[in-house]
């Protein structure tokens, strides 16, 4: 879908009752298949969004074409109590690019719909009715970062007691994204069956968890450090461990990090979000995006960090 051009606010002619809510994708720099088991995690929400308009109506509906679009927006309203609503949803985060466009049409529909929400009690609604929607139990990091993400930062969450901590992004390093062109929804995926096996403490499941909650606490001190090339180590660490521990990637998503990891200027780089298929994650150095997108012979999206829909320019940092 082309990018929102015209912000909305400035439209004439919005009826009685008309809302409109916008929320940022988000990436995850690292903690993968640990929110759900209360890990830690460090995502970041970005410079994509979804806005969202919409006005009471007799049913519930959507005018513009997303991917199960009415099931998530039906859900969305049950969990907000809300009647019925006609919306229509414009968004420049491409579907299935890994940048989470599910997580930020929830948030920018609670955003719309009750704007002076707490934004963690909103994220917690918005993986619930994503968990309706689709079956899958999700955790709550995407949508917790796409409520509460900070500009310029990255988001340090504990996902078992939701404390958390915006940690400063350094400048000079690009957050680059690129899809595997390999897609699938999650919920034909083992995504549910990777979740049951980590929550029974199967060895290699729960091997992949533990060193991944290290590698985020890691990360964080290599970002406070300024140590680039911890951080590229960590990220080649976390795609083996989700490779041969977790199993959620693909040989195809592995020669692409394989190319990305081989790239002049890239510090890191390994697979993002649930896997099995995707998107991939690299870190460069700014001015290497060209070399990038030479080495992986595909496009790839260069994001920035942004503001979550739940955070206003003013506010200080979140819970300690
Ligand atoms: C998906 C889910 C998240 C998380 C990641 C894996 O993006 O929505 O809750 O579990 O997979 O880290």
């Amino acid at each position: 879908m082309p990018a929102p051009k015209t912000p909305l606010r400035i439209c004439v002619g919005f009826s009685e009752g008309t809302w409109l809510g916008r929320a940022p994708g988000r990436v995850n720099l690292i903690g993968e298949h640990v929110d759900y088991l209360g890990g830690v995690v460090l995502p970041a929400a970005v410079n994509r969004h979804t806005e969202v308009t919409g006005h009471p109506a007799a049913e519930w509906s959507i005018s513009s074409r997303v991917k199960g679009g009415l099931a998530y927006i039906r859900a969305m309203g049950e969990e907000l109590g809300v009647e019925p609503q006609s919306v229509s949803v414009r968004s420049n985060i491409p579907s299935g690019s890994g940048l989470s466009s599910s997580a930020a049409l929830l948030v920018a529909i609670a955003a719309g719909l009750k704007p002076d929400m707490d934004g963690a009690e909103a994220a917690l609604a918005c993986q619930r009715a994503e968990q309706r929607a689709t079956g899958v139990q999700v955790g709550v990091m995407d949508q917790f970062a796409s409520a509460l993400g900070r500009k310029g930062h990255a988001l340090l969450l504990d996902c078992g007691t939701l404390k958390y901590r915006a940690v400063p992004f350094p400048g000079e390093l690009l957050i680059a994204i690129i899809d595997s062109g390999e897609h699938r929804s999650l919920a034909h995926t083992p995504y549910n069956e990777r979740r049951r096996e980590a929550e029974a403490g199967q060895p290699n499941r729960r091997r992949h968890v533990v060193s991944e909650i290290a590698r985020v606490h890691g990360f964080v001190d290599a970002l406070d450090n300024r140590d680039f090339d911890r951080l590229g180590r960590l990220l080649k660490e976390s795609h083996v461990s989700l490779r041969d521990d977790f199993e959620v990637s693909t040989p195809h998503v592995d020669a692409l990090v394989d190319k990305a990891w081989a790239a002049p200027g890239c510090y890191g780089a390994r697979i993002m979000g649930a896997g099995f298929g995707g998107s991939i994650l690299a870190l460069i150095r700014r001015g290497a995006e060209k070399a990038l997108a030479a080495a992986v012979e595909r496009p790839i999206i260069v994001c920035s960090t942004a503001d979550g829909a739940f955070v206003s320019p003013r506010a200080g940092g979140g819970a300690a």
